[in-house]
C-alpha cells in the first residue's frame, strides 16, 4: 500500500507548483548515505531544473515496500514527485512524460543500475540497454520508455 500520509503531505506542498522548465515540482529522494551513484543521479536531476530533497536512510526496504515498488523493479534510491514514485536511475525525459501525461500508475522504475543510465555513467564503459518500467498498485507493470542502445545524454 502507498503510504497515504506521506503522499498527502507531499501533495499539499506540491500542488501549487506548476510544471515548467524553470519551476518544477520538488522531488524527495530516499537513499543510503553510502551510495555514490544516488548522489550523481540527484545532481543530474538538479541540473535539469528540479529541486530535490535528499533523505538518508539506514534501511530503504520499508520505503520501497511502502511506495509499492515491486521487488523485481528495485534499484538503489527511491524518489517521490507530484504523487508519483521514481525508482532508480530514471532519465528526466521519462519523469517529464509521466508528469505531463499523468498516467494512472504508481510510478516508474529503472531496475538495478544499468551502466550509462543517468548517474551511472562509467568512463570507457559502453551504455547498457535498459527500459523504464511503469508499475501500479494492481501489480501490473509495462514498458514506459525503451533505451535499446542505452542512455546517451543530450539525445
Ligand atoms: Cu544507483
Ligand atoms: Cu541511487
Amino acid at each position: 500500500m502507498i503510504n497515504r500520509r506521506y503522499f498527502s503531505g507531499a501533495l499539499a506542498v506540491l500542488c501549487t507548483t506548476p510544471v515548467g522548465a524553470a519551476n518544477r515540482p520538488n522531488m524527495t529522494m530516499h537513499r543510503s548515505p553510502t551510495c555514490g551513484c544516488c548522489g550523481a543521479w540527484a545532481a543530474y536531476i538538479r541540473r535539469a531544473g528540479f529541486s530535490i530533497t535528499i533523505v538518508n536512510e539506514s534501511d530503504l526496504a520499508p520505503i520501497k515496500s511502502g511506495a509499492g515498488v515491486p521487488d523485481a523493479l528495485q534499484s538503489c534510491h527511491t524518489a517521490f514527485i507530484d504523487g508519483y514514485v521514481v525508482e532508480g536511475h530514471v532519465p528526466v525525459e521519462a519523469i517529464e512524460k509521466m508528469l505531463s501525461e499523468r498516467p494512472a500508475i504508481t510510478g516508474i522504475a529503472v531496475p538495478e543500475m544499468p551502466t550509462g543510465s543517468p548517474g551511472m555513467e562509467i568512463p570507457m564503459m559502453k551504455p547498457e540497454p535498459f527500459k523504464v518500467i511503469a508499475f501500479s498498485q494492481m501489480g501490473s507493470s509495462e514498458t514506459f520508455m525503451d533505451y535499446p542502445n542505452g542512455f546517451i545524454a543530450g539525445r
